[in-house]
């Protein structure tokens, strides 16, 4: 009988389990591989052809490993790497943006919090996306976050203070929606909702990703047969640690 070969989804590190978690729930069929590069984390603040290189790297561990299609769990990679990794593989390869088109299409009234790495909004692709639907929005770059995500560290007073210090000069304003424009940040979304005042909706792209994924595999008949046993996977170059921190993380974001 046939090995049904895995999905990949590649991180710069934990980030990419909250994007992870929603396919699982979607395709509960489907075989999972999760690499996530927390030795090299953080990416958002290395150059762009860094981020392309240590990418390239671990698709192309994961390519040996045979998955039939990968998503780019990291909207920071992605945007360095996905050209590139589309002209050299022919699987389906699914990538992120900050999920700007969203928040615009349900705009309400006041503005638009982009939270994102600072690589993501030196991208080229970002900013196609920000001069088409950024009209209302602020691209707020958050350097160091992810840290925290990467230390388990979701509810601290040194995170209060960071969510002070960034949202403090909007406060005053109308704020209409936060888009968490990093999959690390779907692990801080209770504290993040803790420093906006209510209402302010919080925006991420995961549902859009999975129905994506889901449509792809299906355009190019690589659906697992239903009523097939899923698994998962998880791998990560921070040695064991981070691995075992990755179960905890998989098994919070299933809870979510
Ligand atoms: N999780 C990544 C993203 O979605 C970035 C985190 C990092 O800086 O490595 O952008």
């Amino acid at each position: 009988m046939r090995t049904e070969p895995a999905i990949g989804f590649f991180d710069s590190g934990l980030g990419g389990i909250s994007v992870l978690a929603a396919a699982m729930k979607a395709l509960p069929q489907e075989r999972f591989l999760y690499y996530g590069d927390s030795a090299n984390a953080p990416y958002g603040t290395k150059t762009a052809e860094e981020v392309c290189r240590l990418t390239g790297a671990a698709v192309q561990e994961m390519v040996k490993d045979g998955v039939k299609a990968l998503v780019i769990a990291c909207n920071t990679a992605s945007g360095a790497a996905a050209k590139g990794l589309r002209e050299r593989y022919a699987m389906p390869i699914i990538a992120l943006e900050p999920a700007l088109k969203l928040a615009h299409e349900t705009h309400g009234q006041g503005t638009i919090l982009v939270m994102a790495t600072p690589l993501t909004f030196e991208n080229e692709n970002y900013k196609r996306l920000f001069s088409s639907y950024g009209e209302h929005a602020v691209s707020l770059p958050c350097p160091g976050l992810m840290d925290f995500v990467e230390r388990e560290e979701l509810e601290s007073p040194a995170l209060d203070r960071y969510l002070e210090a960034l949202f403090e000069p909007f406060l005053a304003r109308d704020t209409d929606a936060v888009v968490l424009g990093c999959t690390h940040y779907l692990f801080l979304r209770d504290a993040i909702a803790r420093h906006l005042p209510e209402g302010v909706r919080i925006v991420d792209g995961n549902g859009g990703v999975v129905r994506q994924l889901q449509k792809k595999l299906a355009e190019n008949g690589l659906l697992a047969p239903s009523g097939a046993k899923g698994d998962i996977r998880l791998k990560s170059s921070g040695g064991r640690e981070k691995a075992e921190q990755m179960e905890r993380m998989l098994a919070r974001a299933l809870r979510l």
